[in-house]
């Protein structure tokens, strides 16, 4: 029997160490300790070894099997190696990796953002209406008549079905106080359109960010501090903001706001940044008549509006002399919002 095992052993260990790759040593494992194998099936024959023998034989069988399993896994890791080495033959594992390109915040989204963040701050809520208005909310709600300019069919897109695509979120005022009643606090970020020609200031789509506050009591200077605290907030503790009197249909008074700012390479000057204004009464009582109710009686209630374009409040915090580069997705100018 102990030649058997010895035998059987040398075998054993003569095919592994013959083995060219893993399926190789793999045969070889099966030959040798599967269920057939060579080891297996003397362990089954040790039942015929007399038992005076049985220990010593034991011991033997014992042995070859681990000597067996021994060389199965030193060879099984030296061919894994041999794999590694030839697998990266060439290579240099010590280049530094590839940076993975990162994707940014388009600024138009990272202005936006911030603008809603400071409103929020003060209490205004996210609100939003369609894109698709009728005239009712965008203009004669808004005490905009029918033969304002802003309603001219050069100016304006209209659908066939009367409809237009909204040339300012303002028609978002109307529709929040016909769905809330006061107090209203709103801060209302999205498209409008208008039939311009582009150019390196203006876009037929652009983006623009409408606020509203209705309560029994707002008053002007609730307007002023609110908006010189946002423009500070936007721009910086040390720009000036001025209130130049101005005329909106749908305020009164009303007033454009410039900001005082340095932009790179120029002395600071007065740059237009929103219009706003006291809520004309007539805004009230047509949103009275459309909730057939008197929860914004201008008697009761009064309020500030504003509206700013998101666009070229990019275009000034980035010194951004192209409106164009806002929607050309040309990484090479992205890539600097990263
Ligand atoms: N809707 C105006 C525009 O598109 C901006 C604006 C001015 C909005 C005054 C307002 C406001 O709410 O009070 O030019």
């Amino acid at each position: 029997m102990n030649e058997r095992i010895a035998a059987a052993e040398a075998e054993a260990l003569e095919r592994i160490a013959s083995a060219v790759d893993e399926r190789a040593l793999e045969e070889a494992r099966v030959a040798v300790t599967g269920r057939k194998g060579s080891m297996s099936l003397l362990a089954a024959a040790m039942k015929d070894v007399p038992k005076e023998d049985k220990a010593a034989v034991g011991q033997r069988l014992h042995d070859a099997r681990e000597a067996v399993a021994r060389a199965l896994c030193e060879k099984q890791e030296r061919l894994r190696a041999e794999a590694d080495r030839k697998a990266l033959a060439g290579i240099d594992v010590t280049l530094p990796a590839r940076a993975l390109p990162v994707g940014s915040l388009h600024p138009l989204t990272l202005i936006r953002d911030r603008a809603i963040e400071i409103l929020r701050r003060l209490g205004f809520a996210l609100a939003d209406g369609p894109e698709i208005e009728d005239e009712f909310h965008c203009f004669d709600a808004l005490n905009t008549p029918a033969d304002h300019p802003a309603r001219n069919e050069k100016d304006t897109f209209y659908f066939d079905s009367g409809k237009l695509l909204r040339t300012h979120t303002s028609s978002v005022q109307v529709r929040a106080m016909e769905s809330s009643p006061p107090p209203l606090r709103i801060v209302v970020p999205g498209s409008a359109y208008r039939r311009d020609e582009i150019d390196a200031t203006h876009l037929s789509v652009f983006n623009q960010l409408e606020g509203l506050y209705v309560d029994g009591d707002v008053s002007l200077p609730d307007l002023k501090g609110t908006l010189e605290f946002f423009f500070r907030e936007l721009f910086g503790g040390h720009i000036e903001v001025r209130f130049r009197p101005h005329f909106f249909p749908f305020t009164e008074p009303s007033f454009e706001i410039d900001v005082k700012l340095g932009v790179p390479g120029r002395e600071p000057r007065w740059i237009e940044v929103a219009g706003c204004g006291m809520v004309d009464p007539a805004v009230f009582d047509a949103v009275c008549r459309s909730r057939n109710d008197r929860a914004y009686d201008p008697d009761r209630v009064t309020g500030f509006a504003f509206g700013m374009g998101l666009d070229r409040l990019a275009m000034i915090r980035w010194g951004i002399r192209d409106i164009r580069a806002l929607v050309e997705n040309d990484t090479r100018f992205l890539a600097q919002f990263a």
